[in-house]
């Protein structure tokens, strides 16, 4: 029997193309697993009324380690519209398969290393005073709260009456109690101190172990005051606990230009749901963009890897594939290092970095092509290419 069973969830478009490479890297640097398939995304929304269906929620509830690929979401209506003929207007409601996984386990911890490898020609430069370049290196770790904030998922268009008149309490609402029924829409912003404290206990524990001086709380408290306020007060309660380590705070706003004017400036970063999303890809796009950002989903019992990118239908169906599959690779070594096999986490991330180091395979998006059938023709590799140049590394 496998030491390990992991849930394999490839779901929709690129993520059923990308999931398989990183098998084939896993079983290089001999991790001991046996993997099940589990039904999640776009074809089980159309075809059975259900992104998400029960027995995926079953078999990551039994094994509860998962790789996830992506999935293709889409608006109310336009969901609404793709099902078959027989669900129609049966009442079915499109929700994000993904976002309710983080919410069925309280996988509200999401990790996001945003690190350059060298040699990468998509890494951040900028020119010096003197006129020449330079490529700062960037490390920066992003714990993004997952579950709640704006994400939480408690919306209306037209909201009830009740809903208007608990908002009528507040001396803010008048202006918007003209906007009348379907002209009214609401998001929720709801945060609980208790996950404000696991992601920053999360955040200021990781700083601690890898040596980071600092944790920056980045949200917005002059504005979203009741809930990004909570954020920074209890970073300040939990910074208690690691005396060793400083808080910095920034809003989102001036964050976003900090990071592209100095990004080496930042290491672990603590955000709330949205702005932990935003802070994240803007991060992710410093050291090549969503082909190169991986992330981890991780609850007290669950956890589910997968890279930043959604399923990217305009590529999915390219024979053959041209997708960055690193994101993927690297997602899985994050869940080498969660399951302990560090070694073989390092050995993958080695491999990975040899190859952009050397330059010679090259997925179109790090030859800066436009996405296309002409890629390949252009000295893109393929998919399965900058695979093999990982494995090929990993046998050396
Ligand atoms: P996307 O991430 O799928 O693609 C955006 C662009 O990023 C692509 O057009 C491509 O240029 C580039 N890209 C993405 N992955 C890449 C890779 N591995 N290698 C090279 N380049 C890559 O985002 P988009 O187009 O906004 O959304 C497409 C679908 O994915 C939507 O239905 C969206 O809802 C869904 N989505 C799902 C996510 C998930 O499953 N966690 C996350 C983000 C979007
Ligand atoms: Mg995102």
């Amino acid at each position: 029997m496998a030491q390990h069973t992991v849930v394999t969830m490839p779901g929709d478009g690129i993520g059923r193309v990308v999931l398989p490479e990183s098998l084939r890297v896993l079983d290089a640097v001999g991790f001991d697993a046996e993997y099940v398939h589990a039904d999640i995304g776009w074809d089980l929304w159309t075809h059975e009324g259900n992104p998400l269906p029960r027995r995926t929620i079953d078999l990551l509830r039994e094994h509860r380690l998962a790789l996830f690929g992506a999935i293709t979401s889409k608006p109310r209506k336009e969901a609404e519209a793709e099902l078959s003929p027989e669900l129609q207007g049966s009442g079915h409601v499109y929700f994000s398969p993904i976002v309710s996984t983080r919410q069925i386990f309280n996988l509200d911890v999401c990790i996001r290393p945003c690190r350059s490898f060298p040699g990468n020609p998509l890494n951040f430069i900028r020119r010096t005073a003197d006129g020449a370049c330079e490529e700062p290196s960037v490390d920066a770790i992003i714990f993004r709260q997952n579950t709640e904030g704006l994400y939480c998922g408690i919306e209306w268009t037209d909201p009830p009456a009740q809903v208007r008149q608990a908002l009528a309490l507040h001396e803010k609402y008048a202006p918007f109690a003209d906007a009348s029924g379907e002209d009214l829409a609401l998001s929720v912003r709801m945060c609980t101190r208790k996950a404000c404290r696991r992601i920053l206990e999360a955040g200021f524990s990781y700083a601690e172990k890898h040596g980071y001086e600092s944790v920056t709380i980045c949200e917005k408290p002059n504005v979203l005051r009741e809930t990004s306020g909570m954020m920074e007060e209890v970073a300040r309660e939990v910074q208690e606990g690691h005396p060793d380590i400083r808080i910095r705070s920034t809003n989102i706003d001036a964050q976003m230009m900090w990071l592209t004017k100095n990004p080496e400036d930042y290491g672990v970063i603590v955000a709330g749901n949205l702005f932990g999303d935003i802070v994240s890809d803007a991060f992710a796009g410093l050291v090549g963009g969503l082909g190169f950002a991986c992330s981890g989903n991780m609850g007290d019992e669950v956890a589910v890897f997968e890279p930043t990118h959604g399923s990217a239908p305009r590529y999915e169906h390219l024979d053959p594939p041209i997708m960055n599959p690193m994101a993927m690779i690297l997602s899985a070594t994050m869940l080498l290092d969660h399951v302990g096999e560090m070694d073989k986490a390092d050995r993958v991330r080695e491999a990975v970095a040899d190859v952009v180091r050397e330059g010679k395979v090259r997925s179109y998006d790090m030859m800066r092509l436009p996405g296309g059938p002409d890629v390949i023709a252009r000295g893109a590799a393929t998919t399965t290419q900058v695979t093999d140049a990982i494995l090929q590394k990993l046998e050396a």
